[in-house]
């Protein structure tokens, strides 16, 4: 096995996706390693998963900070001291700015819940359910400045269940777990 790749996970949510990778890289089938864990959600349940697997948590919230720049700097020198190599959006609900974009030119990536462009945004299963598409699915990309807009890198299809967005969003779930797995295993080899 070669060394394995630094990584910063970035998420504000539940945090299944982490918990996956985390996995992933616990199991050997990612080769990769957790530096860090990064939040602007204090109280978000990922906090706890990365706690309870020993992951540092670096928790930054935009309001303590006069600019984005300056909320980016932060954030930025903690990952540098954690030697982390690649920033993995995982439910982080916020636009990554220009001081992280240039910092981690095309080593940022995203995992969004629909076949992108359709449905960018927040809450992009219950606006495919609203919609009435019949397939949706999901989407890895690398992020550049816009909402969900950074060059495509795999993407999969998923049926929508019945108009149910709770079913739909499971079966997304299950998806995006491995789709994501099997997406960063080809960019980090
Ligand atoms: C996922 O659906 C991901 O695609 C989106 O945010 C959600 C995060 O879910 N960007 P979780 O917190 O990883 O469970």
């Amino acid at each position: 096995m070669t060394n394995k790749v630094k990584i910063a996970v970035f998420a504000s949510g539940s945090g299944s996706n982490f918990a996956a990778i985390e996995e992933a890289c616990q199991k050997g089938e990612l080769n990769a390693e957790i530096v860090l864990m990064v939040t602007n959600k204090p109280e978000a349940y990922v906090v706890k998963r990365a706690e309870q697997a020993g992951i540092p948590v670096a928790a930054f919230q935009p309001k303590q900070f006069d600019t984005k720049e300056a909320f980016e700097e932060a954030i930025l020198a903690t990952l540098r001291e954690a030697g982390a190599e690649w920033l993995i959006l995982a439910g982080y609900m916020r636009l990554v700015g220009h001081t992280l974009l240039s910092a981690y030119p095309s080593r940022i990536v995203n995992i969004h819940p629909s076949l992108l462009p359709s449905f960018p945004g927040k809450d992009a299963i219950g606006q495919a359910v609203e919609h009435g598409v019949k397939v949706t699915g999901v989407t890895v990309h690398l992020v550049d400045e816009g909402m969900d807009t950074g060059p495509i890198l795999a993407q999969r299809a998923v049926d929508v269940v019945d108009g149910d967005a709770d079913q739909t969003a499971e079966a997304i779930h299950a998806i995006e777990h491995d789709l994501y797995k099997e997406t960063l295993n080809g960019l980090f080899e």
